[in-house]
């Protein structure tokens, strides 16, 4: 039988058997979040008193649940919400492209919010709306920490590095990190490690790719560069992931590559789970994906803690090093952990997300003849009009004077942003500017890929591929607000990176595209998206590389919209 949201009764069994098989987990206590450290702490040694004390346990969360104020009830998004269950089955049904439906029922939704709050399990916001976002990421800071829930699915991973961690832990980290951002060497050495990866490695894979025809996967190219491109800049190392070498036998680099995007898929399947603590139990048992998880910790736990080993060993013989990681060392109050942690969140904060806001900026290009056109009609001008401009890439103020690329990058992170969706804590109940009820210990998350999609934000040609709409009349960039455009986050914790990943990117495009075209050699179809910590494109990116005549032909510009269902 189908109801009218689409839910068969099977999948209505199956969300009722997942249910109470995760029931069974549950301690005889009423709160939630007594609950939650029950389902922790169970084993499954103890079954018959588990089911004894669910038994008793269960007419004491109906009555809790029939009681509820009606003020504090989910807010359903045009969902049919089931008894006990609320909207859980209509969320475990379409996790599999959640993205894409999540902005669908937000989109319907007058506020852009939906929450999913079943009996017993831990309660998830969904919004993407501006006044939310705002509130959640600076009006009322304090009450959306990163939040324990979230800390403890990350920490074994991420340990309490920036990215994962609140309160005075966190702020010494921003402080010291803040610091190091807006030092202009910084800046130059950004600039330096982009023009190495770019001269030495890039361009050379495109012209061996052009000369022999092959159709290289875009994405895992960019990967790699940005990865080198971080080791160098924030720990002085050159892993060299892009070296001809490395792209032949690419047994090491390719591991560590591996090992990151299993350690970011295991970490989205638990954020996923409705029971946000089953993964401990899966650990335990040596369940996929948290089996291969230990297995990716294990690699990427020893190279970065290699790095810190030799960074301490070369600090002690040589003085002055310019990179991230040895000044966070140089006061010597750090401990190797705590530098570990320095390391795998630079690592993510700086491979992950320009390698993924680069992939979809040339997919997107690829279709849209017209942008390119005048991508490169503009990095020629900014070329000739410097007499003193010479070499294979551009300086600092050059780039700066790339307004149109600037625009196209950001509308490319509009509609594909890296960081899709950002999750936080609740502290305490709180209630949305909208009017949506948040209870302490929920998840609440924002969507920066569906406030892209809404009309009520960026207008009727929302899902079109437009930079033009990041531009003034005299053609300069115009930048706008962080809570409508939360790519970069907002507030407090806003991205530290951004100039640096501006620089790193617009430097590629430029360097690459006064050489080579690009042509998306994977057929017809639209690439899938794969929602990790960030957005990858699933089955990367293959691209027919051609070099580039001196002549630029536009064709008809293409209005296609950027939807996925
Ligand atoms: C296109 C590129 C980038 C995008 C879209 C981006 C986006 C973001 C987002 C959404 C956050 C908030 C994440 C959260 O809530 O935990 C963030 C935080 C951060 N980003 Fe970026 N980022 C980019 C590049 C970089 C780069 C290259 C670096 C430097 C290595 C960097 C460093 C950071 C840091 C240190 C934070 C933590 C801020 C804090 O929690 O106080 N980002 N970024």
């Amino acid at each position: 039988m189908i109801s009218a949201d689409g839910i068969t009764s099977t999948d209505m069994d199956r969300c009722i058997n997942d249910f109470s098989a995760q029931s069974r987990t549950v301690g005889a206590l009423a709160s939630q979040s007594q609950i939650q450290i029950a389902m922790e702490f169970s084993s499954p040694e103890l079954p018959a008193l588990q089911l004894v004390l669910l038994l008793a346990l269960i007419p004491l969360l109906c009555l809790r649940y029939l009681r509820q104020d009606p003020k504090h009830q989910p807010r359903a998004g045009g969902l049919k919400a089931y008894p006990l269950l609320g909207t859980l089955p209509h969320f475990l049904k379409n996790q599999h492209r959640f993205l894409e439906w999540t902005s669908g029922v937000m989109k319907r939704d007058p506020a852009h919010t939906v929450s999913v709050k079943a009996l017993g399990l831990t309660g998830v916001a969904i919004t993407a709306n501006p006044a939310n976002v705002e509130h959640i990421v600076k009006t009322n800071f304090a009450n959306y920490p990163k939040g324990e829930l979230a800390v403890s699915m990350l920490e074994d991973f991420l340990g309490h590095g920036i990215f994962n961690s609140d309160a005075d832990q966190w702020l010494w980290q921003r402080k010291a990190a803040s610091y190091e951002f807006g030092n202009r060497s910084l800046r130059n050495l950004i600039v330096d490690a982009v023009r190495f990866e770019v001269v030495e490695r890039l361009l050379p894979l495109l012209e061996r790719a052009a000369r022999d025809g092959r159709t290289p996967d875009l994405q895992d190219v960019l990967e790699r560069f940005a990865f080198d491109s971080i080791c160098r800049v924030a720990f002085g190392e050159d892993p060299g992931c892009l070296a001809e070498e490395s792209m032949a036998s690419p047994a090491q680099s390719a591991e560590f590559m591996r090992a990151f995007n299993d350690a970011q898929s295991a970490i989205m399947a638990r954020f996923m789970s409705p029971v946000k603590s089953l993964w401990r139990l899966k650990r335990l048992l040596g369940m996929e994906p948290e089996r291969r998880m230990r297995e990716a910790l294990g690699t990427i736990h020893g190279y970065a803690d290699r790095i810190v080993r030799d960074r301490r060993e070369r600090d002690d013989a040589v003085a002055g090093n310019d990179d991230f990681l040895s000044r966070f060392a140089a006061g010597g109050e750090h401990s190797d952990e705590s530098l570990r942690d320095v390391v795998t969140n630079f690592l993510l904060a700086g491979r992950d997300t320009t390698s993924s806001a680069l992939t979809w900026f040339f997919w997107l290009v690829s279709a849209h003849p017209d942008v390119e056109d005048r991508i490169v009609r503009e990095i020629r001008a900014v070329r000739d009009s410097r007499q003193e401009s010479t070499g294979a890439t551009f300086s600092f103020d050059e780039l700066r004077e790339m307004h149109y690329l600037h625009a196209a990058i950001t509308e490319s992170m509009r509609l594909y942003p890296p960081v899709a969706m950002d999750t936080h804590g609740c502290k305490q109940d709180d209630i949305l500017p909208d009017g949506t009820f948040v209870g302490k210990g929920w998840l609440i998350t924002y969507s920066a890929y569906a406030m892209a999609r809404m009309e009520d934000i960026w207008g009727k040609d929302c899902e079109e591929f437009k930079p033009e709409r990041w531009l003034g009349e005299d053609g300069t960039f115009r930048p706008e607000s962080p809570f409508k455009y939360p790519v970069f986050h907002a507030g407090p914790r806003m991205c530290l990176g951004k100039e640096m990943a501006y620089i790193q990117m617009k430097s590629v495009i430029a360097c690459v595209f006064e050489r080579f075209s690009f042509r998306f050699a994977g057929g017809e179809r639209w690439p899938g998206l794969v929602l990790s910590l960030t957005l990858r494109m699933e089955g990367g990116l293959p691209m027919q590389v051609n070099r580039r005549s001196q002549t630029i032909n536009a064709t008809a510009i293409c209005s296609v919209r950027y939807y996925h269902n």
